[in-house]
């Protein structure tokens, strides 16, 4: 199937009457997921620390007559975290469907330890591990508290493996982030409140650009790039990269009914590149 046929799938009212929180919605998967929750009724609240970026996904849905709010927030900072989540459900009502999407990628050391300082490593973890603990804090208990709700945590194939495109901070975080899905699905399972994750492979957003941008430093890093990313399309059973929207297919389906027994797993997203 080609990648663009799954912008245009939705499966109706399947998020009817539900609020849905999805970071990092100005871009990518994020956004992809805001509009097909909006297209399948969820009132969805857009979360980006691009502020104009989440302004303009929610304003999209709400041209199509949806429910939205855009909320500026760095999800790397506690209090913003929480202050966001207060108002999206003061403005929006309960949530019951949590997207930790949002996430940053660095190269800083890749051609060595020695040259990935603590700030650099530091700022991948705050945004990808501590990020999405902190929204998963604010909004669990609550969803424990009506015993319904789901959660789906982007990690990546870099958790499962190692990445391909980015550093070991990078790897290490989405590695966390399954450590993380894991343990809150059995502490909240019993409590009415699923938690899942995606690994997606190589996805075209901006991400993997930017990622090609940075490591373009210089002709040499660029010519190595190119080659792994030629190889790594090679080793692809799927040979292209995915579409957003294919990522947003699978995060929908593990925050909805459909799988309503799925709970604490790692959801393999990149075309068989890596099997287990
Ligand atoms: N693109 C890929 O190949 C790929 C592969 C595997 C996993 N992922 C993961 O998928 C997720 C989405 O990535 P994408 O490819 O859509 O990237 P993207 O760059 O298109 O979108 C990421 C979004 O997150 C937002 N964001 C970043 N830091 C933030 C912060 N501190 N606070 C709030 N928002 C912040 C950005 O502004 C951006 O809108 C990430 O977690 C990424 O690690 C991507």
């Amino acid at each position: 199937m080609p990648a663009d046929t799954a912008a245009a799938r939705t499966c109706p009212g399947r998020f009817a009457d539900r609020v849905a929180v999805v970071t990092g919605a100005a871009s990518g998967i994020g956004r992809a997921a805001a509009l097909r929750l909006s297209r399948e009724g969820a009132a969805v609240a857009c979360v980006d620390r691009n502020a104009a970026g989440a302004a303009q996904t929610a304003a999209a849905l709400r041209a199509a007559g949806a429910r939205a709010l855009d909320v500026a927030c760095d999800i790397a900072r506690s209090a913003d975290v929480r202050a966001a989540a207060e108002r999206i459900e003061t403005d929006l009502g309960p949530v019951f469907a949590l997207a930790n999407v949002a996430g940053i990628g660095d190269v800083a050391g890749q051609d060595g330890i020695e040259n990935l300082p603590d700030e650099r490593w530091q700022q991948v973890l705050d945004v990808n591990v501590n990020g999405s603990f902190y929204w998963c804090r604010a909004l669990l208990p609550g969803m424990a508290a009506r015993g319904a709700g789901a959660v789906v945590n982007v990690s990546s194939l870099a958790g499962r493996s190692k990445s391909a495109n980015a550093n070991l901070a990078y790897t290490t975080s989405k590695a966390a982030l399954l450590g993380m899905t894991r343990h809150l699905a059995f502490d909240y399972g019993r409590r009415g409140v699923r938690v899942n994750a995606i690994c997606p492979g190589g996805v075209d957003t901006p991400m993997i650009r930017a990622a090609a941008t940075l490591a373009a430093a210089s002709p040499e890093t660029a010519a190595a790039r190119a080659k792994g990313l030629a190889a790594y399309q090679f080793f692809m059973p799927i040979q292209r990269l995915s579409s957003a929207e294919e990522q947003a297919a699978a995060l929908l389906w593990l925050l909805s009914d459909d799988a309503s027994y799925v709970n604490g797993v790692s959801l393999d997203v990149n075309g068989g590149l890596y099997m287990a």
